[in-house]
């Protein structure tokens, strides 16, 4: 059995698709292995799907080379174009049975998966658009000579995602890969197989050729270690954790030297100076670190408050927080659901206690919510110093640390203090300080008056050790194209 009838409280039953999807097929794993996936909300098992060995690894990446070499090669960009649109809307179509399977898979709100689910189509049909413009250069060197470049694809394209976003990084990846004229094998994470293979089924409804994107369920260390390690992958894309990051390029450089591009974590300061709209700013301030359950790797964790508004701001930055709707992501009115697993769960409740401990005042939260389920209340922690591991570590949930500063420079400097630098926000009424701080922050992404507002026409990436290369926008065509030269000689013989 490759599937499984499954219900929502939204959309009632439906068919979950747990196979591995492989030449546009649903398939059981060579090894017979499956392994379960969890509902975050009530800690029960939702069901068990095949899972990905080396073996499969290698049986994905023939059906990838295939397609490659054969039928893939000679389609037109145009046709790519179409069957990355049509997918979009088919996701669209699709909108209310693929966010079910998101919330319950991941435990985010079914209103802000609806949202990803809009993204992810939006984002597949804007690299639809670019299937058909992807140009090359004359560049005129002399008269002897005529040279020219072409972006061609890179081949067969191993990419692993993280469960935060499930289907929003599938879409991420697939679009530019797909545009571009590769073919992809892709490994979901292990905590959320289930909304990609739902998706999948629209791959081959979208008129896909067999083999161009095949997806897996599997672990890290076993399926996600084959595919960096693959001799037959020529290029890696990876979004997750910077310490799998480092791994996934050791493998790449001990195997193959396949291409590599990582998105990884952030420690992302965001700013508020003494003259910023307060309750716009606060509202911001609150989605920035309390969206997505502080599962984002740009969330505003480091939040800096100039001293003139210090007092004010975090009070009612207080009021704020205690107002978000934590609970069962199939209510209406739910912001925040439970963290992915009990093993996010226990890390991030590690961290208050750290935080705690080193004499952190908890401003609000810090404890579990409810009695079932990973539930973490919104936590703010005050009184905080640099060096503590609260402001030092990404702690990838509901938790902020609020520091209070006097000077630009001095905020500055703090903010720029990290390892990480993958996003930032100034929140001023004030164009040049807005553009000043903008220019100072060693960051991918910077926002003003606004926060984790992220666009598939604008890039988005990192600075430092949060990453390399760039996703979104026409910036992450270059991820999945390289350069040929070709120079024609029209003199004649130069060395007799
Ligand atoms: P992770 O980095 O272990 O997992 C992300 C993906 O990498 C999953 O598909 C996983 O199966 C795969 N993976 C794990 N080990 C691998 C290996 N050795 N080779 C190849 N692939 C491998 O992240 P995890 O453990 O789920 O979360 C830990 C922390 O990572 C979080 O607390 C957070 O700080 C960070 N993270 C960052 C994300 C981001 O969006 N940048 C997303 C998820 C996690
Ligand atoms: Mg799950």
């Amino acid at each position: 059995m490759t599937s499984v009838e499954l219900s929502t409280p939204s959309v009632g039953k439906y068919t979950q698709p747990t196979g591995l999807f492989i030449n546009n097929e649903f398939v059981k794993g060579v090894e017979g292995k499956s392994f379960e996936t969890i509902n975050p909300t009530t800690e029960e098992v939702i069901c068990s799907v095949h899972e990905a060995t080396e073996k499969d690894v290698d049986i994905a990446v023939a059906a990838a080379r295939k397609a490659f070499e054969g039928p893939w090669k000679k389609e037109t960009p145009e046709n790519r174009g179409k069957l990355l649109v049509n997918l979009a809307n088919l996701m669209e179509k699709n909108v209310d049975r693929l966010a079910a399977v998101e919330s319950l898979d991941n435990g985010k709100a079914f209103s802000i998966a609806k949202g990803d689910v809009g993204m992810a189509a939006g984002c597949l049909r804007y690299y639809g658009g670019w299937a058909d413009k992807i140009e090359g250069k004359v560049i005129d060197t002399n008269t002897d000579t005529f040279s020219y470049t072409k972006q061609e694809p890179i081949g067969v394209c191993g990419q692993i995602i993280p469960w935060n976003f499930p289907l929003l990084m599938w879409a991420w990846k697939i679009g530019p890969a797909v545009a571009t004229g590769n073919t992809i094998v892709l490994k979901t994470a292990e905590q959320t197989p289930l909304s990609a293979l739902v998706a999948a089924e629209l791959i081959k409804e979208a008129g896909f050729p067999p083999g161009v994107v095949n997806i897996i369920s599997g672990f890290g260390k076993i399926a996600g270690a084959a595919i960096s390690s693959h001799m037959g992958i020529d290029k890696v894309a990876f979004t997750g954790s910077t310490i799998v990051g480092r791994q996934i390029m050791k493998a790449a450089a001990m195997s193959n030297l396949k291409k590599v591009t990582l998105e990884l974590g952030g420690k992302s300061p965001n700013i508020i100076f003494n003259d910023a709209d307060i309750d716009n700013a606060i509202s911001w301030v609150n989605f920035g670190i309390f969206f997505n359950h502080g599962q984002c790797c740009c969330a505003g964790s480091r939040i800096y408050v100039q001293s003139g508004i210090y007092d004010k701001f975090v009070q009612q930055f207080k009021a704020r927080a205690t107002a978000n709707k934590v609970g069962d992501p199939f209510a209406a009115d739910t912001f925040q659901g439970p963290q992915i697993s009990q093993l996010q769960y226990d890390r991030i409740m590690g961290y208050i206690d750290e935080g705690k401990k080193a004499g952190a005042t908890v401003v609000t939260g810090g404890e579990r919510h409810g009695n079932k389920g990973y539930f973490i209340q919104p936590t703010i922690f005050a009184d905080v110093t640099e060096d503590m591991k609260i402001v030092q570590e990404e702690i990838f949930g509901p938790v902020c640390t609020i520091s209070k500063f006097e000077t630009e420079e001095e905020v500055l400097h703090s903010a720029n203090d990290t390892t990480y630098g993958l996003a930032a926000a100034v929140h001023t009424q004030n164009l040049n300080t807005a553009l000043r701080v903008s220019n100072a922050l060693r960051a991918g992404t910077i926002w003003v008056n606004q926060y984790n507002m992220l666009h598939h026409q604008v890039p988005f990436g990192g600075y430092k050790e949060s990453g390399i290369g760039r996703e979104l926008g026409e910036a992450a065509l270059a991820n999945y194209t390289q350069t040929k030269s070709v120079s024609i000689r029209l003199g004649d013989a130069l060395f007799g």
